[in-house]
């Protein structure tokens, strides 16, 4: 089956983009501006804008020679099309990711900060702050200890770290040594960290004897070596973070701090091909087996560096903190490559925004002087329910992001109003795993925005919109449909790890020419686009990316479950959250218990991780078929909406009155 069988309708409704309100580039934000944006207008970015899609060859070269240094040049900018997946960019290019991030930096400014961290606050909060001479230091020993363990150029390392300067170190010494990261987010289970080890071939994982995060000790070391029970072959390396007591397999554990303690301060950096590959990372999509998409060295750091700067208009004294994991595509691109490719300080937090109380961010943000913060809406929404006391006056801040899902109108304007004290430029950016950097977002202290829309395209990205029933490009304004771009950009991935098909078949072949992303998306009468969510089985909770299929193949692992459907709903504080629709075997009628549910729950929590759980279990004698054995979600979905007028026909189901029965038991009225 092919994994994007089942798209959806984009879900309806296009935006009143005429009533939508506009907001401009606040005045407090040039008054608090250290020297002016570096895009200076809307017709700049349009004029730019345009170079990068007509003239991308030209464009693209100007923008790597400046963004990146380069230790030869290229001479082709890109070869390739999205028709055959077979895209590179600057491929005579050679560069080190590392070199880019940190020594350039330091040999200019040695004690300026690179990383400043803020610990959780279960063992007092306290932090440091790391400089790029340092962060080179720190960075070489750990390379020549990679080295050391046997990993070598073009070699896969595993990193299942908590959010600490160690984590970026560990990127970093990686791409200096040539190997390739699969950063593997820490709330995954063994049996996740096990699965993504395997299919990656990671020689080692880097972790922690614990981690501790909003007052809670994460087992991180515990997790690995229950992992490790089925890669004999993999070795640890371990950082001290907690002191804690941890279970020691002589021969495969190292300690970090007794290793990095046994060589030099300076490693050179290996010299890399622009399409070298820099990293996997594994995210849902509509099949159960999580995928690893691969990013290459020159076009992602590309990206990565473009965007922070114009997206963000990053200036050389900023403070960037990133709320997102490290763990996922957003911590990778801007809380450790796009601050440090522009050589300014970047935030680590290791903690909630709710411990030990709400005013967490702000706090940090107050006392390091923070210029741009950015989160998920999901973080904010909690925020904001928590009551604008815990706010407070922050007046260094210039621009504020929001990341990972939509938005609600409400929620921006309370973060534009009471965060940002109405000073603050809003950018809604969105981008994805794939992506690898902002596709559609305003630009800092340019873009007028709409409350809810991630705006415009960012350059090099050809955004068009796709009528799923057709397959035919829709033109004009005020019209909605499936989002996808119609020319490729640097950053974008180029492979799923391992399965080139699977890479052409989800995201290529699905409308050949075009990239598509899986959402939906309208486009409004001023050309605004406004992201509506997946169109595939795949679900966003809190930002988390989860594959509904990935579920049900969890509970499918639990000896009670015979069938298993999970779906999406809208929910108030998580944007998203799954319900799973369970067909039981083995058991009476009598045994159904909220025990046994709860223990299906834990089965999801075993399987994949404390984030993919499911909010409700529903036990029903059936789920609703076709005849050749398809589950239809959409009916589900719809009981749970308390849409039952909209099921439409059931007559396809081999037996309709399962709908019913569903009905009853989920105790929706008709
Ligand atoms: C969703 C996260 C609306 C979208 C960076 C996308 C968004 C998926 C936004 C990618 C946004 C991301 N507005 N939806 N500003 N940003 N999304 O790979 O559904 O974890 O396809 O990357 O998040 O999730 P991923």
């Amino acid at each position: 089956m092919s994994e994007i069988e089942g798209i959806q309708q984009p879900s309806q409704g296009i935006p009143e983009s005429t009533s939508a309100e506009t907001y401009q580039v606040p005045t407090g934000f040039l008054a608090n501006h250290p020297a002016r944006p570096h895009i200076q207008s809307v017709h700049e970015y349009k004029e730019l804008y345009q170079e990068s899609i007509t003239n991308p060859n030209q464009f693209w070269a100007r923008q790597a020679r400046e963004h990146l240094t380069w230790e030869r040049d290229f001479q082709t900018v890109h070869t390739g099309s999205l028709l055959h997946g077979d895209n590179a960019w600057f491929t005579e290019g050679r560069l080190n990711a590392s070199y880019n991030c940190v020594d350039r930096h330091a040999a200019k400014n040695p004690d300026k900060p690179a990383i400043i961290y803020e610990a959780d606050e279960r063992d007092g909060g306290e932090g440091r702050t790391i400089t790029y001479g340092e962060l080179l230091r720190e960075v070489s020993k750990l390379s020549w200890v990679l080295k050391s363990m046997g990993v070598n150029k073009g070699d896969t390392v595993a990193i299942y770290m908590p959010m600490i300067p160690e984590a970026l170190i560990a990127f970093l010494a990686c791409v200096r040594i040539g190997a390739v990261h699969s950063v593997v987010f820490a709330g995954f289970s063994a049996g996740a960290l096990r699965d993504r080890i395997i299919d990656a071939k990671s020689k080692v994982v880097i972790t922690s004897d614990e981690g501790t995060r909003g007052g809670k000790i994460i087992h991180t070391k515990k997790i690995v070596d229950a992992a490790l029970e089925g890669c004999p072959d993999v070795r640890s390396l371990v950082f001290q973070r907690t002191y804690a007591d941890v279970p020691w397999t002589y021969g495969r554990d190292l300690w970090w701090h007794e290793e990095a303690e046994k060589w030099p301060a300076y490693y050179a950096p290996e010299s890399m091909s622009s399409e070298d590959p820099m990293f996997l990372l594994y995210t849902s999509g509509s099949t159960g087996k999580p995928k690893g998409l691969m990013h290459t060295t020159a076009g992602y750091l590309l990206g990565a560096a473009m965007s922070g700067k114009y997206t963000f208009d990053i200036h050389e004294k900023d403070v960037f903190f990133c709320g997102g994991d490290v763990g996922w595509i957003t911590g990778h691109t801007y809380l450790v490559y796009a601050p440090l490719l522009l050589g300014i300080a970047t935030v680590v937090y290791e903690g909630t925004p709710s411990y030990p109380n709400f005013s967490r961010y702000w706090e940090i943000c107050q006392k390091h002087n923070v210029t741009h913060f950015y989160v998920a809406p999901t973080a904010l929404r909690l925020l904001k329910r928590a009551g604008d006391d815990w706010v407070k006056p922050m007046d260094s801040l210039r621009v504020l992001g929001s990341i990972g899902e939509p938005i609600a109108p409400e929620v921006w304007k309370w973060y534009h109003d009471i965060v940002g004290q109405k000073k603050a430029h809003i950018v809604d950016t969105y981008f994805q795993t794939e992506t690898g950097a902002h596709a559609l977002t305003p630009l800092a202290g340019v873009t007028p925005t709409k409350p809810g829309s991630a705006c415009v395209p960012f350059f090099g990205i050809e955004p068009a919109l796709i009528d799923p029933v057709s397959g035919n490009e829709i033109h004009g304004n005020d019209v909605e449909g499936v989002l996808v771009f119609k020319q490729t950009w640097p950053a974008a991935a180029r492979t799923v790890w391992g399965s080139h098909k699977r890479f052409m078949d989800v995201y290529l072949n699905v409308y050949p020419g075009y990239y598509f992303t899986g959402d939906g998306a309208a486009r409004d009468s001023e050309g605004y686009y406004w992201v509506r969510g997946r169109v595939d089985d795949v679900v966003n909770v809190s930002g988390h990316r989860l594959s509904t299929a990935e579920i049900e193949a969890a509970l499918l692992e639990h000896p009670n479950v015979a069938e298993a459907a999970a779906v999406g709903i809208n929910d108030e504080m998580s944007g998203q959250a799954v319900n799973a629709f369970v067909a039981i075997k083995n058991k009476d009628a009598n045994d159904i218990t909220d025990d046994l549910k709860k223990e299906f729950i834990l089965q999801v929590r075993k399987s994949i991780g404390p984030f993919a759980a499911p909010k409700a279990i529903w036990i029903v004698s059936d789920l609703p078929k076709t005849r050749s054995g398809k589950i239809m979600r959409r009916i589900l979905r719809k009981i749970l909406a308390n849409e039952i007028d909209q099921i439409g026909d059931t007559t396809t189901l081999v037996d309709p009155s399962v709908v019913d029965k569903i009905i009853a038991t989920v105790g929706v009225t008709k």
